[in-house]
């Protein structure tokens, strides 16, 4: 029988939002994830991490699921659970109090209809809130350009670039750092309520 685990339930079962509920990442998600993570558009814009076979990914998920270190949000639709795309804090410092963000919808049919921005402020909800964070950053590239309008939009903060950082359809290219203290996110948070 196939395995179902739910892992850091003690943390978080689900974050809801209006249009979208996000999950922990389960083991049946990651045929869908395999997929995705191994096609070239969100290999791209992952950062061309290593190909892994499903089983490889299996493997990767039993050894990780309880790691405190990181956690994967499955993005579901409200409306009929799809899943449509992943979000993560990882490298989550205790120590330093910091994590970092990752975000993907994996169909364009789904992009610039306001759900990465729902899904952002609920894991940085969950970063801040429940995690404790004091500081959330990400590194992107100056291509993806929706990313980059969502994240000034958001009150991200562009903290500089790392020139030449990473290797892309053959050639380097600078990443942007962005960040959000956790002063900001209530500041953010604060405004939105009025
Ligand atoms: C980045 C991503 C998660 C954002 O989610 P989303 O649902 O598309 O984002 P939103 O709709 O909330 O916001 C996107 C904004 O970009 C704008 N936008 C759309 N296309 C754009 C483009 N080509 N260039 C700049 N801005 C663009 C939208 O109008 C929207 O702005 P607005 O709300 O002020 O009108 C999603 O687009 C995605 O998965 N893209 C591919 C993966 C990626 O780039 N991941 C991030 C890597 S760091």
């Amino acid at each position: 029988m196939a395995k179902k685990s739910v892992v850091k339930s003690d943390h978080v079962t689900s974050l809801k939002g209006a249009r979208v509920h996000l999950r922990i990442l389960e083991r049946a998600d990651i045929p869908t994830t395999t997929r995705w993570m191994n096609s070239e558009y969100i290999s791209d814009i992952m950062g061309y991490l290593p190909t892994m076979s499903l089983e490889q990914q299996y493997e990767w998920y039993d050894r990780t699921k309880n790691d405190r270190s990181r956690y994967i949000f499955a993005i579901c639709q409200n409306k009929d659970a799809r899943h449509i795309g992943n979000v993560a804090i990882g490298n989550v410092d205790t120590l330093h109090r910091h994590g970092m963000f990752s975000i993907f919808l994996a169909g364009t049919a789904d992009q610039a209809k306001g759900i990465g921005s729902e899904a952002t402020m609920l894991v940085l909800g969950f970063a801040f809130e429940k995690l404790n964070l004091n500081k959330v950053y990400l590194r992107t590239s100056p291509r993806f350009t929706q990313a980059i309008h969502m994240y000034d939009r958001l009150g991200f903060v562009r903290e500089g670039v790392m020139r030449e950082h990473s290797y892309a359809n053959g050639k380097y290219e600078d990443k942007i750092m962005y960040s959000m203290l956790r002063k900001e996110y209530d500041r953010a948070v604060e405004e939105k309520r009025g």
